[in-house]
């Protein structure tokens, strides 16, 4: 049941740091990162030279963060493409790709299809899949499991968190055999991941102070989301749990991209939500608020803390625990569902169930 929540999305957003904790529970052995509970074995790792995810929505979103993390730690070229889209790009796969799947349900039929694909072509496969014994964890070399639970709201928010904390270790893994990371390096990056949980919990405890932040949003009929580089692959989510949930037309537009066009569609009725979770952004993005500021849009920053925003005048400013940057992902994405949750709740719309979705999509 719901127990003391008025819907399952809530429930599941609070219950994040017991899903994070269970799913990197069996893969830190020792103080360090092991895959071998999932029997992923150690040269599938090492040898593949490039990394392909497929994927739908949310599970694709997760690939993105990946994406940025495998290529700063790993040096690693890596795809990730809408499953949906997989067949008709003409997609490089050979035996040295190693092709991952994530899916929740592990019945998607555009990620079980891409996947089969590119098993055909040699590709080795891992699958990232939260229901035990799935169609997608059968028709994959390895599974990883995400320990999230049954995920019963229709907008996925702990499956999420879980798929990337199971990539991050893998992730992990896979810099350690590849020899990207030394001792300590691991040791860093595990200290940081380890601390995933913890960090969502900050900021859940805090949920009433987005509440009242997403009370500015509930007039809306269009927000933007603004950040670069791994910021902006979190709101690309960021923006999908509002749209889904709340039904505000939303767009997470990478910053610097919004002044070759979009700029144009920024009002004093377009809230803008910018996220600046690492530091080397910061100058940058923090030009890109003021150009939006400017055109009269009210602006939330979600703001690593830390990292000085100088003594601009926004609307609402929401600090997130500082941990190391490559771990932000994790109370970023909890803050963004939040904001979703309350801008749903409070235009009194079935959060649960948004009109015209399925939780599992079985056709293509
Ligand atoms: C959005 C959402 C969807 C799913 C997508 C893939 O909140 O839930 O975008 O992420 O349909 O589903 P799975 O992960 O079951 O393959």
């Amino acid at each position: 049941g719901k127990g003391n929540y008025p819907f399952y999305m809530e429930k599941e957003i609070m219950e994040q740091p017991e899903a994070i904790k269970a799913t990197l529970a069996p893969r830190y052995v020792d103080g360090r990162i092991s895959l071998e509970a999932d029997g992923v074995p150690d040269d599938v790792l090492k040898n593949c030279e490039r990394v392909c995810v497929v994927a739908c929505g949310t599970a694709m979103h997760a690939g993105l963060v990946a994406q940025s993390l495998i290529r700063s730690i790993l040096r690693m070229h890596m795809d990730v493409e809408y499953a949906s889209e997989f067949m008709y790009m003409d997609p490089v796969i050979d035996d040295k790709t190693l092709v991952l799947a994530i899916s929740q349900s592990g019945e998607t039929i555009d990620t079980l299809e891409a996947l089969k694909y590119a098993r055909s072509q040699g590709a080795k496969s891992i699958a990232v899949i939260n229901v035990k014994g799935s169609s997608i964890a059968r028709e994959s070399d390895y599974v990883m499991y995400t320990y999230a639970g049954p995920e019963i709201a229709v907008a996925s928010t702990k499956a999420y968190t879980t798929q990337m904390a199971a990539l991050f270790a893998l992730i992990g893994r896979m810099a350690v055999v590849r020899g990207a990371f030394n001792e300590e390096q691991e040791k860093a990056f595990v200290d940081a991941l380890m601390q995933a949980p913890d960090a969502i919990q900050q900021v859940l405890d805090r949920k009433e102070e987005m509440h009242h932040i997403a009370r500015g949003l509930l007039e809306a009929k269009d927000a933007f989301m603004l950040g670069r580089g791994l910021d902006y692959a979190i709101l690309l989510e960021g923006a999908l749990k509002l749209k889904e949930v709340s039904y505000i037309h939303t767009e997470a537009y990478a910053s610097g991209e919004l002044k070759h066009g979009t700029i144009a569609l920024i009002t004093e009725k377009t809230p803008v939500v910018a996220l600046v979770t690492q530091e080397r952004v910061r100058d940058k993005e923090l030009s890109n608020i003021r150009e939006v500021q400017s055109r009269g849009a009210s602006v939330v920053v979600l703001v690593k803390d830390g990292i000085d925003l100088a003594d601009a005048d926004y609307t609402h400013v929401f600090t997130l625990p500082a941990m190391d940057d490559v771990a932000m992902a994790f109370p970023a994405s909890a803050a963004l569902q939040l904001l979703a949750y309350y801008v749903s709740m409070d235009r009194g719309l079935d959060v649960d169930k948004p009109r015209n979705l399925a939780k599992v999509v079985t056709v293509e």
